[in-house]
């Protein structure tokens, strides 16, 4: 069938109202559970034209299956989206987002995007619920695994990047998806980290934190945007107007499909704006809400709306249209089993990828007497833990069509690694378990060790969606087995397998030689590892999120508002705790390498910038160690004096470069005076004049970093005439 857009809207004239509910209805195959069961695989409703969408089915025979009985016997023929969440892979896992995020590398994020597309076109896949780019502060939060951390630049960048490599330059390559940016908005805020509860944030949180990342990948031209669970201010998002159609449609421009979560337009019910059916569906399609996932909604209350004026036909008719649209720019008109490889479904096609990204994730967050890397040869390791030899944690939360068996275990990794070196293996404890006989087993295989590697952390069921954690710390059990580790005396090194970064004790943090966290580290986890321990290769992940020192900090975050009583150790009434440290354990940002360089000589072209103009910035790192590495230096600025209370440091680029011992390299950031833009007192965008500091480093630790001030002109003035108050209104409002 040929797709014009005269084709589609004639397409759409000639449905009947439950053709068009069908349109906008994803069912779901089941072959993985991603929510609550409802609404299973009926081949009845493909062929009735009850379903538009598939969710969880994939796989060439199965997809062949249900497209055929679409376009063969359905009564328009029109073939199906068969959505899925490739979020970190498909066959092929890589290492979950926040461990990608700590990368700080966009063109490795685009091309682990790329090779899970071309894994999941090839399964049939032509909808991907990716990327997450929830900005998540509070690791109590489960999801935060998903997400790019804590930044909102970051976020963006990554938003770009998964965009791009999902769906190359056309949709209509085989090879390529439609991506997902998700979950609009203020997921990462929900209260008290617990999934699905309210975000009460401010506006100007929500164009400061939530949203840049949203507009990144609009602008990138992400074919779909899913509104979140939660409610902002007791507006639910799949029924929040102002956020989906003004915000996301009008002010971004963005025309794709929008696609709610798994059951939530039933779920409007349960929040308690909505009566029944009728009210969810009509709430949801006039906030601008496509694709009903999973609740029948529309199937079973769009009639009904639409009968008692709550919905008109036309807006049912543009939310099919758009539907149809992105099916016709997946080619799926004309092909509609396009990328679909012939026989069963593909194996682990990108093995050296994933490994170059899991190498990638990890972070050296200790390294005392630089214990690391290991020698490739002497004594014996001891490889010792819950996380040591588990194929299935490693494949992190969302694993997609991956399988446990395709990855490489910790223990297989360095025995790979460390050919001339007796590798032990002993589990120690399981995740939330010990006893003696199982400490003691360990301890006995440290006993002839001269090196334990311990492989702690959470399992990944722990971490991910309906995953939070009250106390995100490491469990019992596992500090009961590194305490019996630490006295033997043997130099620990303590590998921490999360979805977040979890609240570690001090005696560990202080006894381990060196740490690393690993997240999920996806299929090749064990063989990354391996090349890091051995020194293969330089770690070189940067954490993209604050490691609390203690639960008590949570939320955390570097981007804090000036306080009028700044924390000061000194001063009784400051911004501070009297139990626990303000100081987080290790700062956004940071992350050792097997070298150390010096950063210097900051430079500004312009001392004074007009606006709009260009910051020309340069900053030169210097490798003086012995070895080749990357340092990721980032940019922040500070706005010493502003209408509102600005961020003591906010992000506003990055750049990792790699350097041979020795090597100087000179970094060049050229920033447009658009990213001094803020939301002013009136939420409007707004640049002042005045001075603005650059500070560069490579954690967000504002003592460590170089500084340089620019002088900014052709702004407003710091005081506006909003922000003052008539006194002729203060006096009338003091008489009445
Ligand atoms: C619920 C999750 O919130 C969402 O991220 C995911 O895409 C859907 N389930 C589908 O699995």
């Amino acid at each position: 069938m040929a797709a014009s857009l005269q084709n589609l809207t004639d397409l759409v004239a000639r449905m009947t109202v439950a053709e068009k509910a069908g349109q906008l209805t994803m069912i779901t195959g089941e072959w993985s559970v991603t929510g609550p069961k409802a609404m299973p695989l009926s081949m009845d409703a493909i062929r009735s034209g009850a379903a538009g969408s598939i969710l969880n089915l994939w796989s060439p025979p199965a997809v062949r299956e249900a497209q055929r009985a679409a376009v063969e016997e359905s009564p328009l023929g029109i073939p199906l989206l068969m959505g899925f969440d490739v979020v970190h892979g498909h066959r092929t896992i890589f290492p979950v987002p926040l461990g990608e995020a700590a990368s700080f590398e966009p063109d490795l994020w685009r091309r682990t995007a790329e090779a899970a597309a071309e894994e999941a076109a090839s399964d049939g896949i032509t909808l991907t619920f990716a990327p997450m780019i929830d900005v998540a502060r509070d690791p109590r939060w489960g999801r935060i695994c998903e997400g790019p951390g804590e930044d909102p630049v970051l976020a963006a960048a990554i938003g770009k990047a998964k965009t791009a490599g999902f769906q190359g330059t056309s949709l209509s390559d085989p090879t390529r998806i439609a991506a997902t940016a998700k979950h609009l908005g203020a997921y990462g805020a929900v209260l008290a980290g617990r999934d699905y509860a309210s975000a009460d944030v401010s506006p100007r949180e929500m164009e400061e934190v939530h949203l840049p990342a949203f507009e990144e990948a609009v602008n990138a031209g992400v074919a779909a945007v899913m509104p979140s669970f939660n409610d902002i201010a007791g507006i639910p998002s799949t029924a929040n107007r102002d956020l989906l159609h003004g915000y996301l449609r009008q002010r971004l421009g963005f025309a794709g499909v929008i696609i709610s979560d798994y059951n939530a337009i039933a779920e409007l019910i349960r929040h308690g704006v909505a009566a029944g059916t009728a009210e969810a569906a009509a709430l949801a399609l006039r906030a601008g809400v496509d694709i009903d996932m999973m609740g029948g909604i529309y199937l079973d209350g769009l009639g009904e709306a639409l009968a008692r004026g709550l919905v008109a036909m036309a807006e049912i008719d543009a939310a099919v249209l758009r539907v149809l649209r992105l099916k016709a720019r997946l080619g799926l008109f004309a092909d509609p089993y396009r990328g679909l490889v012939s026989g069963d479904a593909a194996g682990v096609r990108h093995r050296p990828l994933a490994r170059e990204a899991a190498g990638n994730a990890v972070v050296l967050l200790k390294n005392q007497s630089a214990c690391l890397p290991l020698g490739r040869s002497g004594g014996t390791i001891a490889v010792v833990g819950p996380l040591a030899d588990s194929q299935d944690d490693m494949l992190g939360s969302w694993s997609a069509a991956g399988r446990a068996e395709d990855c490489v275990t910790f223990v297989t990794g360095i025995r790979a690694a460390f050919p001339g070196r007796s590798v032990l293996n002993a589990q120690g404890s399981t995740v939330t378990t010990t006893s003696d006989d199982m400490i003691g087993a360990a301890v006995a295989a440290a006993a002839h060790a001269d090196t334990i590697i311990l492989c702690a952390g959470e399992s990944r069921a722990m971490s991910g969606e309906a995953s939070c954690r009250g106390e995100p710390d490491l469990p019992e059990a596992q500090r009961r087995l590194a305490r019996a580790l630490l006295e033997t005396g043997k130099p620990v090194i303590l590998v921490i397998s999360s979805g977040r970064p979890v609240i570690l004790p001090d005696w560990l943090v202080a006894g381990a030689h060196a740490i690393l966290a690993t997240w999920f580290l996806g299929s090749e986890a064990g063989s990354a590892l391996g090349d890091i321990l051995s020194g293969a290769t330089s770690p070189s992940g940067r954490l993209p999120v604050t490691w609390p020192a203690a639960s008590g900090q949570i939320p955390i975050y570097y981007a804090e508002r000036r306080s009028g009583r700044p924390a000061d150790p000194a001063q009784r009434y400051s911004s501070k705790y009297l139990d626990i440290p303000v100081e987080p354990l290790f700062p956004f940002g940071h992350g050792l390498s097997y070298t150390v360089f010096r950063v210097e000589n900051l430079r500004v072209e312009n001392s004074v910038v007009a606006v709009p103009g260009m910051l020309e910035v340069s900053v030169e790192a210097v490798n003086i160690g012995k070895r080749a590495g990357a340092i990721t230096l980032l940019l922040f600025i500070q706005d010493p004096v502003a209408s509102i209370a600005r961020p003591v440091l906010l992000l506003k680029a990055f750049a990792k470069l790699e350097a041979a011992a020795g090597e100087r390299i000179i970094a060049r950031f050229s920033l447009s005076t658009d990213v001094l833009a803020f939301p002013g007192i009136d939420l409007r965008p707004r640049i002042e004049n005045g001075r603005i500091d650059i500070l560069v480093g490579e954690r967000a630790v504002e003592s460590e970093l170089l500084r340089a001030s620019i002088e900014i002109t052709g702004g407003v003035s710091h005081t506006s005439r909003q922000m003052l108050i008539p006194l002729t209104q203060v006096a009338l409002d003091v008489v009445s």
